[in-house]
């Protein structure tokens, strides 16, 4: 990695769940110079439950509403790398948020993937409910047509993180060189 740009706004990571949005997020954060925020973290803090308490105790409603709020909020901040929950991209106001106060990084990765990464933790309430990979599937079919929509798209396969930390980087460069 031989270069840093230097961002004009937060950069927002978006994607599935175990798209790797916080382990990459943080070397990206590490490589540019600026603090690591994980929005779920900022939620849990907020409300002082888990996110499973959230979801079990309170709906995913109120788990979304805390959502908005906390992006809100941390996109007002200091700049940051920004790493969200896998919907938070699907809520139309933290959306309009993200691209008008953010720049946007989707990180793509194909099912298999996924479920593989998904299956080491079980913190994720949303695939609680049945067949992982067919939640994750329909979860995809709903969620990619927008998560196109991020400034930048990169995909992340089965390399080492570094590889896809550098691809990170030089779309992000790209990007900014044409805007
Ligand atoms: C969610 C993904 C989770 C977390 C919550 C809801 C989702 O974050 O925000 O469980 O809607 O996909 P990760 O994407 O980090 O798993």
């Amino acid at each position: 990695m031989n270069f840093s740009p230097t961002l004009p706004r937060s950069l927002v990571l978006i994607g599935m769940p175990g798209s790797g949005k916080s382990t990459i997020g943080r070397k990206i954060a590490a490589a540019l110079g600026l603090p690591f925020v994980d929005s779920d973290k900022e939620i849990e803090a907020a409300a002082g439950m888990t996110v499973p308490q959230i979801f079990a105790q309170l709906g995913e409603p109120t788990f979304r509403d805390g959502e908005r709020k906390v992006i809100a909020r941390l996109l007002e901040g200091e700049r940051c790398v920004l790493s969200t929950g896998g919907g938070a991209f699907m809520d139309e106001t933290t959306r309009a948020l993200i691209k008008q106060k953010g720049l946007s990084l989707w990180l793509k990765a194909d099912l298999a993937i996924l479920v593989e990464r998904t299956s080491r933790t079980h913190d994720r309430p949303l695939l609680q409910g049945g067949n992982p990979a067919e939640i994750l599937q329909r979860l995809m079919a709903q969620r990619e047509p927008i998560f196109a929509e991020a400034d930048v798209t990169v995909i992340t396969k089965e390399n080492p993180i570094n590889v896809t930390v550098a691809a990170a980087l030089n779309a992000l460069e790209s990007h900014l060189l044409k805007s």
